[in-house]
């Protein structure tokens, strides 16, 4: 359809994993109540998912930071812009991230969250660019390894566009996209290539 980007992982495989993981946790967590902390906003719409997958008595809050400079200038300090509305004191938390990368922004926000003596932390990653990892970090679930590779929809975003469109992209042609950004349209809802699937298996 476009050379710009391809489908990396399909809508049905991200549901269908997101099933999975939410499985594991909910057996890993009996009997506990976790708290989920998304950092916004590229791992709210994963969250949103994870969430109805789980068979626990969950709660969740948001989280948002700033950067000082990209990840690596900043050895992964963030500046917190929004705090969680909770307190995590006692608690077990998982923090579900759409994608580690370097890994030092994680790294640092776990220090900030373990300062604040919760029972347990653990990581829930839609993505994992291990290639790229230079803060050693444990995730303790990961939804997929992903390549080296600009990677937009589910939750990420380019130029803040396009966190809407249902499956993982992955961006062939960064120039290309830049220029234009206007060409990843026809993954958008509905125009994408999964409404041949769906015209498929109404038909079937
Ligand atoms: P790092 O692990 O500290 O390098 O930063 C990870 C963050 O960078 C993620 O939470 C994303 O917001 C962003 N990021 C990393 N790789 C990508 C990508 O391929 N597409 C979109 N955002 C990305
Ligand atoms: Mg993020």
């Amino acid at each position: 359809m476009s050379d710009v980007a391809r489908v990396v992982v399909g809508r049905e495989d991200i549901r269908r994993r997101i099933e999975e993981l939410g499985r594991t946790i909910t057996g890993d967590y009996e009997g506990r109540a976790p708290v989920l902390i998304s950092v916004l906003k590229g791992g709210s719409v994963f969250l949103a998912d994870l969430i109805r997958e789980i068979a626990l008595p969950v709660a969740i809050d948001y989280m948002s930071i700033s950067r000082y400079g990209g990840a690596a200038e900043s050895m992964g300090r963030v500046r917190i812009v929004k705090d969680l509305e909770q307190d995590i004191g006692g608690r077990d938390v998982i923090v579900v991230e759409d994608i580690v990368d370097t890994g030092l922004t994680l790294s640092y926000l776990i220090s900030v969250l373990e300062s604040r003596a919760p029972a347990s932390v653990e990581v829930c990653a839609l993505l994992d660019k291990s290639v790229r990892r230079i803060a050693p970090l444990e995730i303790r679930y990961v939804g997929f390894d992903c390549p080296d590779v600009f990677v937009v929809g589910y939750g990420l975003d380019f130029q803040e566009r396009y966190r809407n469109v249902p499956d993982i992209l992955a961006v062939q042609d960064l120039a290309a996209l830049t220029a234009d950004p206007d060409l990843l349209r026809p993954f958008l809802p509905r125009s994408g290539p999964a409404s041949h699937e769906e015209t498929a298996a109404a038909s079937s």
